[in-house]
């Protein structure tokens, strides 16, 4: 069990605050007094400054103006907050623009975008690189030894492409470092198709709506350049961040379900992982339970990237945000419940978009700690201010781990090669929906799972769970047969094995490599419409003692057994009978084959199974009611115990055991959560 130390000792405490933007008050000095003292009075300890303040910074080019910045930091620091400190190059000033047009990003459509928005300047511009690292150079000489400045915040949620001529060329040459001659690209592009042969490396453009859009080779390397381009970008900005302020920690703030960049590549180079989550809550389709283990699942995902380091949410909305189509209030004990879930699944800090509302611009109605009215006494100061007073008592909690046996992979450029791909049912291909779904028994039942891509080291877990591995990197099938052999468990679905990483199928059937670990052989893939569907039955005396039927969908991939044990057939059309879900004794291990995608009962009954078969650890050894799980974080010594009610109902249970309560101080062996309740416990 690792115990971390984000701030390398400058912080002993979990963070709480926001995004701070004081630069849209600076002719409001009463404002940014009010600020201080509404910030102590809502038990807030860090404030996020800067992230879109190049225009305040540098007014005019090479005019630097630092001492509104100067003052805010000081007096944020006197006051006891710290401050995460942001490189502006998420939005850009016109001057910038209008000198230096190269800036603007072109976009796929090979449109120029005029000046306006954010996140959206050019990643290869030198222009661009050389002004932003002037300024970060001069923000690191001059806030690099403040006491209060205790992480930098590069840029915000870097994402989207530019497809310059700029951007083209050095594409160019990362494939041409990548595949030295055009023969090896084509071969591995299989460019002959439609007479797409590529006979100089000068006729090779990024994918377009009106030129190349069927290469999936060519789109998965576009991706692949994004992000190192965007990685080199970022890169340039840290440059005299690392050389002045060795010390200071860096991340940069990830998306929810983003998949425009590789993430996995990008934990690579940051210090510390943090993130930026907007749930809908109460939405009229999906209840909160399944919401909040679609949010687990980012968490764990998140946590995962940093093989398990403590993260942070670096954004949330204290009340709701204004760009969601219907964004409702956060319904009593939500805001509590939604906060302590990222701590449960290994955040250091709770850190909400923003601070304060702005009077105008496309974020005035979005939440804020503070609203319009510009006073504490509104229902979501509040509940911030609760929350901070919470936080307090769960201090000793920073840093500690989530121990998990059990991995989901989810894979980013598996999900693009997916996505990219023209077939079996375009509109349900649904990849992360897939993977949260094989996740969701193992939130239900109260279990830590790790949420990892397929490069990661298999070694430490009991089971991995691959649903829809389409595409298999080299290696991958020789690690996940290593890692059977040595006893583990395996889990695979329909469209696995099918294409190498530059999307070209696997000859020889499917699922390519994975063939002999699964023993099974897959002919055809049907697909359902939407209202059909088939069942699928436990065949009697299944090594699983499982029995009954459930219903098929969309899915339905039509395997022979090369040696597997079939443990449920499908009941209907021309291949009723045939194998639908199977298992494969190899070495010391199991692989499990389903062949269908099923209803969730299907999914939530073999998960049971296979957790009761290898003793996963659960948090707590009793049933949980639905819409209620339990996470749990240590340092090897102790245990922290989430018990978190996404229900709208009250629930009663019998913890089977002493404990102690970390919010309330109250000792207890049986629990009563309000809707939407949460405790924090640990063993009395
Ligand atoms: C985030 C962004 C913030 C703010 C927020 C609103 O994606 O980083 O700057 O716009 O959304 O929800």
């Amino acid at each position: 069990m690792q115990k971390y130390d984000l701030f390398n000792g400058k912080v002993d405490s979990l963070l709480h605050g926001a995004d701070y933007n004081p630069d849209q008050w600076l002719h409001r000095p009463d404002i940014l007094k009010k600020d201080i003292e509404l910030m102590k009075k809502a038990n807030t300890n860090v404030m996020s400054v800067g992230i879109f303040s190049w225009a305040a910074l540098e007014p005019e080019e090479g005019k630097y103006n630092f001492e509104w910045l100067d003052q805010v930091i000081d007096k944020l620091y006197e006051n006891g907050i710290n401050v995460i400190l942001a490189t502006p190059s998420g939005a850009r000033p016109d001057w910038l623009a209008a000198k230096y047009p190269e800036v603007l990003r072109v976009n796929a459509d090979r449109s120029k975008n005029l000046f306006g928005e954010r996140h959206n300047h050019c990643y290869t511009s030198p222009v661009y690189r050389e002004k932003i690292a002037e300024l970060n150079k001069k923000l690191a000489e001059r806030y690099g030894k403040h006491p209060g400045v205790i992480m930098w915040h590069v840029s915000n949620e870097y994402g989207g492409e530019c497809h310059c001529d700029l951007c083209q060329a050095d594409f160019r040459s990362w494939l041409k470092a990548k595949y030295g001659d055009l023969e090896s690209l084509n071969q591995a592009w299989w460019s002959n198709f439609w007479s797409h042969t590529y006979t100089d490396w000068e006729n090779i453009e990024s994918p377009a709506p009106q030129g190349m859009q069927s290469n999936h080779g060519l789109a998965l390397d576009w991706k692949r350049f994004v992000t190192e381009q965007t990685i080199d970008f970022y890169k340039n900005e840290i440059e005299s961040l690392r050389e002045i302020t060795p010390e200071i920690p860096i991340t940069t703030n990830l998306m929810y379900r983003y998949d425009g960049l590789d993430y996995n590549k990008f934990a690579e180079e940051v210090d510390v992982i943090s993130w930026d989550s907007y749930p809908s809550w109460h939405s009229d389709h999906e209840s909160d339970s399944n919401r909040a283990a679609d949010v687990a699942f980012m968490h764990d995902y998140f946590r995962s990237l940093k093989n398990g380091k403590s993260f942070l949410l670096m954004e949330s909305t204290p009340s709701k945000t204004n760009w969601q189509p219907v964004a409702k209030l956060k319904r009593p004990g939500i805001h509590k419940l939604s906060s302590l879930q990222a701590v449960a699944h290994g955040s250091d800090s709770v850190q909400y978009f923003q601070w304060r509302k702005s009077r105008g611009g496309f974020e005035k109605f979005h939440g804020a700690v503070v609203d319009h009215v510009g006073h504490s006494k509104t229902r979501v100061f509040r509940d911030v201010q609760d929350l901070g007073a919470v936080l307090k008592k769960l201090d000793q909690i920073r840093g500690t781990s989530v121990e998990a046996e059990v991995a989901v992979i989810f894979d980013t450029e598996n999900r693009w090669a997916i996505n990219e791909a023209s077939g079996p049912r375009q509109d349900k291909k649904n990849y992360v929906e897939t993977c949260v779904k094989h996740y969701q028994p193992f939130w239900k039942k109260g279990i830590s799972v790790d949420v990892i891509d397929q490069t990661k080291d298999f070694s430490k877990y009991k089971l991995i769970v691959a649903p829809m591995l389409y595409m298999l990197k080299e290696g991958t099938a020789d690690r996940l047969k290593e890692f059977v052999k040595n006893g583990g468990r395996v889990v695979s679905t329909y469209w696995s094995g099918i294409v190498n990483e530059t999307d070209l199928c696997f000859e020889g059937g499917f699922p390519g490599q994975l063939k002999e670990l699964f023993g099974i052989w897959s002919e055809e893939l049907d697909v359902l419409y939407d209202g059909d569907s088939n069942e699928v039955q436990f065949k009697k005396e299944n090594q699983l003692n499982l029995e009954g039927k459930y219903q098929a969908e969309i899915f339905c991939d039509l395997i022979h057994p090369q040696g597997a044990e079939i443990l449920a057939e499908y009941k209907s059309d021309f291949y009723a009978g045939r194998a639908a879900l199977t298992v494969n004794n190899y070495s010391r291990g199991k692989a499990y084959y389903v062949a269908s995608r099923n209803e969730e009962e299907f999914v939530d009954e073999f998960y049971y199974k296979l957790i009761d078969d290898l003793e996963l650890n659960r948090v707590l050894d009793i049933e949980l009611p639905s819409g209620v799980t339990a996470q749990k974080r240590s340092d090897g010594q102790k245990e922290y115990i989430f018990l978190m009610n996404f229900s709208d109902q009250k629930q009663k249970l019998d913890l089977k055991n002493n404990y102690q309560s970390l919010i309330s101080g109250q000792k207890l062996s049986e629990i009563g959560l309000a809707a939407y309740g949460v405790d924090v416990l640990i063993k009395a």
